[in-house]
């Protein structure tokens, strides 16, 4: 009689057991089961993101690879010349300087003499400083087009520059350099040479500009 009831007693507490260990391992299988659900979907979110992402792609490599930029320079004492490589940093266009036939020597450059070389010609209206190179702006749609203000103005090279080339609805944007002067006054002078060409209110920098300053200017214009 003792015997039965200590066997009943153990087969009871196999049962116990037994149904435990099933009750614990199915509920870990349903924690993984779940698991592995959330991750699919998760892994389903990311494909989606991937997906977004590589859509996304030729889009924006769109706005910057259809347009071929260039920036094109004249600088006579190398502080627009400063800027230029910053722009080519920020856009990765072509560098490009307006060489003069006949360089600016420093008393070329002495604004402080009215009969200074630099002086003279912005004092005539026909003066055009020949450019020794030969730049070719066929293939460019965005030009950054960089100068020193002289008197309030573009240097008359600039004149010449626009002269020696087809700009018909190319975007154009000025930039330059200066002591303290703005860029507006060059800026109608341009917009009123040639009048064929999209131009952009452009940006005047001092000496002191930074990469981030011009980096950040680029940006903001989205060519
Ligand atoms: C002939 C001449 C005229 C200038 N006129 C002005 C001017 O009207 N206003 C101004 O702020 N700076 C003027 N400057 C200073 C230049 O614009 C400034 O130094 C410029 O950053 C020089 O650029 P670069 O080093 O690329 O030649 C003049 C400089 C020269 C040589």
């Amino acid at each position: 009689m003792n015997k039965k009831i200590i066997a009943l007693i153990i087969a009871i507490i196999i049962v116990i057991v037994g149904v435990s260990v099933w009750f614990i391992t199915s509920n870990n299988k349903e924690e993984s089961t779940n698991n592995s659900n959330a991750n699919t979907t998760e892994n389903q979110k990311n494909d989606e993101t991937q997906k977004d992402k590589v859509q996304e792609k030729p889009n924006d490599n769109k706005t910057t690879n259809d347009k071929k930029i260039a920036i094109i320079y004249f600088s006579a004492t190398g502080t627009t010349r400063k800027v230029a490589g910053y722009i080519k940093n920020a856009t990765g266009g072509d560098l490009i300087e307006i060489e003069p036939k006949e360089k600016y020597t420093d008393s070329d450059l002495n604004y402080g003499n009215d009969n200074s070389r630099a002086n003279k010609e912005q004092n005539n209206s026909k003066a055009r400083p020949e450019i020794l190179n030969n730049i070719n702006t066929d293939s460019y749609d965005v030009i950054y087009l960089g100068y020193p203000i002289w008197w309030g103005d573009v240097p008359k090279i600039i004149l010449t520059f626009l002269d020696n080339h087809n700009l018909k609805d190319k975007t154009i944007i000025p930039f330059c350099t200066s002591g303290s002067t703005g860029i507006s006054g060059s800026l109608s002078t341009l917009k009123n040479y040639n009048k064929n060409v999209n131009w952009i209110d452009g940006k005047r920098f001092s000496s002191s500009a930074t990469q981030d300053e011009v980096t950040n200017w680029v940006k903001e214009l989205s060519y």
